[in-house]
């Protein structure tokens, strides 16, 4: 291994918004915090050398998005997912969550209904209720061991008349990499009842062995036509205090409705910061990425294995991608406030309480394992020491 993902980095009194809030959320400063999903490693090295430089520079002033940087991410998208975009399909925007609520804002009319599939990240919701519509929910279904798509649902929820479908691919939580099949039986339904889909890919490049990422928008030119991709390097290189994220719009009408709103919001500018940081990620980031998968794998790993032999009231869904386990802990007999009281006060460990991604979610918990492996261990020892009493 050339990078050291075993190393511990002191992030307290970073202002992170992990390490830093534990008190004021959890009411317990000595907490592991293995919830929100940033990683505790470094970036590879040469984003750190392009922020260096970008820094140096003294001056920070207005910036142009620069042809490298688009080209950077076209060649990385061919190379990583054989996918090959075009420069007029890409715009950036700062968040991935901001580009959802604007694609719901404007490809869904005010009460409508919009189609999610729980549980899923929570701003999935808190985008389609803030913006006045309505959260159409197709839970998903579990099939062994992993969450399967509601086929005929979502047909249904398609028949009464949503037009508007969030996918999350892969998903989260959960860690399913939606197979190539499902995506398209997903992409016919959406082409017969004229459903647009608004695709977040944020963890596209976090597939685990043995799976493989196909995104929605690649599967036929009928279904790039009616999706939009939210897409970022921030979960892969881990940069999501850089706030940098692109869309993908093959369909021009959609992407120019989306292009004229980003404007509107004077949400447009380029990052004087972020912008070599992704050309750095993704143009000389891969060899880290590679090593990072490796180490998460064996995260995993240790993560099922010691929860399998210690606590075995609590089952875990091996994830195909992410960096998140997502576990049962119905066995435990705990409801929310007896789960977060036994995480908060009792372990001093926080994971993800489950139920904010949705009620099928309740009695879950999600564990974000991007952090060194001794970290993780001495949170799951924790976490199974507290838990034994209760049972
Ligand atoms: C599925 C998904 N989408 C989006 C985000 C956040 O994206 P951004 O910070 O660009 O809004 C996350 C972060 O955890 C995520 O898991």
């Amino acid at each position: 291994m050339t990078f050291n993902f075993d190393r511990i980095i002191d992030r307290s009194h970073t202002q992170s918004y992990k390490w830093d809030q534990s008190e004021k959320l959890f009411g317990n400063k000595d907490i592991l915090p293995l919830w929100v999903a940033d990683m505790d490693f470094e970036s590879p090295p040469a984003v750190q050398l392009a922020l260096q430089n970008r820094v140096s520079q003294g001056i920070y002033g207005y910036t142009i998005k620069s042809e490298a940087y688009t080209n950077a991410i076209i060649r990385y998208f061919k190379r990583r997912h054989r996918w090959e975009l075009k420069p007029q399909w890409l715009t950036d925007s700062p968040g991935i969550v901001t580009s959802l609520s604007i694609a719901v804002d404007l490809f869904s009319e005010p009460g409508s209904s919009v189609i999610l599939q729980s549980p899923v990240y929570y701003p999935f919701y808190d985008v389609i209720r803030m913006n006045n519509r309505e959260v159409a929910i197709n839970p998903l279904v579990i099939r062994n061991g992993r969450y399967e798509m509601n086929f005929d649902q979502l047909e249904q929820l398609m028949i009464d008349g949503s037009k508007l479908l969030l996918l999350c691919s892969p998903h989260n939580p959960g860690g399913r990499v939606w197979e190539r099949e499902e995506l398209l039986q997903l992409g016919a339904l959406c082409i017969q009842y004229g459903v647009t889909v608004v695709s977040d890919e944020i963890h596209c490049d976090l597939i685990l062995p043995g799976h493989q990422h196909t995104p929605f928008a690649s599967l036929s030119e009928e279904i790039a036509n009616l999706t939009i991709t939210c897409l970022a390097p921030t979960k892969t290189f881990n940069l999501p205090g850089l706030q940098s994220s692109f869309i993908v719009a093959n369909n021009s009408e959609m992407k120019r409705k989306f292009d004229y709103r980003l404007k509107t919001l004077s949400l447009h500018m380029a990052h004087y910061l972020a912008q070599d940081a992704v050309q750095a990620a993704y143009d000389e980031g891969e060899e880290w990425l590679d090593e990072l998968l490796i180490y998460l794998d064996g995260n995993v790993r240790v993560a099922i294995s010691y929860l399998e032999e210690h606590l075995p009231e609590v089952k875990v869904m091996k994830p195909e991608g992410t960096y998140m386990i997502w576990m049962d802990c119905r066995g435990l007999g705990l409801d929310v406030s007896g789960l977060k009281e036994l995480m908060f006060l009792r372990a001093g460990v926080a994971f993800s309480e489950g139920s904010v991604f949705g009620l099928e979610g309740q009695g879950w918990l999600r564990i974000n394992l991007a952090c060194p492996r001794s970290i993780l261990q001495e949170a799951l020892e924790r976490f199974c020491r507290a838990a034994k009493p209760t049972l």
